[in-house]
């Protein structure tokens, strides 16, 4: 479903990314593990549309993203949840969902709110509540209702535990599991590996912006815990 080929992502004089090829495909959950700086919200925003690559190529379900606006790559069925959620402030929940939702057809939207509702209470239960009233696991499934308001086919969730208490990790993680459950293929990022790796299929390791390591999660637990990621 996504496929990057030697990917390469510069700021300025930084390079952020290497020569980076990975590989997602339909329905599975792949993990981007690595401590920070690694590249993974490089390789995310890359994705999605929010940083250039300076060179290689992305193709997502057969085809090359390259020049697509964020909004277009949306519209084609990805979905991105950001690093520290970022959810509008001063915005409702109601409103931070359907936030993302413009330019989609309405009849597949509201169809989806009615999943989105009855999967997270919270989001009807504090639905007219002001976002930043919120606590941080409260406002990640926030940016989780968000990122599939669309129904997207890939998911890209960048650090969904960043910061948050071991109670809010497990709904997280059994708000993804739902997701999973529904046929969503996600592509995620953590540096915390123990709870990132209970979800997942397969992981890559990410180091300096290069993929150190792949492979499925036996294989990678050994290593990610040599490099105390966990
Ligand atoms: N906007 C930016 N400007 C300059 N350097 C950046 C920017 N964003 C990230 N970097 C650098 O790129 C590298 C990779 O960062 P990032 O992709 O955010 O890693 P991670 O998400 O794994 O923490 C780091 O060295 C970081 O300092
Ligand atoms: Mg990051």
């Amino acid at each position: 479903m996504l496929t990057i080929e030697s990917l390469k992502v510069r700021y300025g004089g930084i390079v952020a990314l290497h020569e980076v090829s990975i590989e997602v495909q339909r329905g599975e959950t792949v993990l981007l593990v690595g401590s920070n700086g690694a590249g993974k919200s490089s390789l995310i925003n890359a994705v999605i549309g929010l940083v250039p690559n300076v060179s290689g190529r992305i193709q997502f379900d057969g085809r090359d993203l390259a020049g697509m606006s964020c909004a277009a790559r949306a519209r084609l069925g990805i979905g991105y949840s950001p690093e520290g959620r970022r959810v509008f402030s001063s915005l409702s929940v109601t409103e931070n969902v359907l936030s993302s939702t413009l330019g989609h057809p309405v009849a597949k939207v509201g169809e989806n709110l009615a999943w989105i509702r009855k999967t997270f209470p919270l989001v009807v239960e504090r639905a007219r509540q002001p976002a930043n009233q919120l606590s941080g696991g409260q406002q990640q499934i926030v940016a989780l209702a968000r990122a599939v308001s669309t129904m997207p086919k890939l998911l890209l969730l960048d650090e969904p535990f960043l910061g948050l208490a071991p109670i809010w990790i497990e709904r997280i993680s059994d708000a993804i599991r739902e997701l999973q459950r529904r046929g969503t293929t996600i592509l995620m990022t953590e540096q915390m590996a123990r709870p990132a790796l209970k979800l997942v299929d397969r992981a890559y390791v990410m180091r300096s912006g290069e993929i150190r390591r792949s492979g499925t999660v036996e294989e990678i637990r050994g290593v990610a815990l040599a490099e105390e990621y966990l």
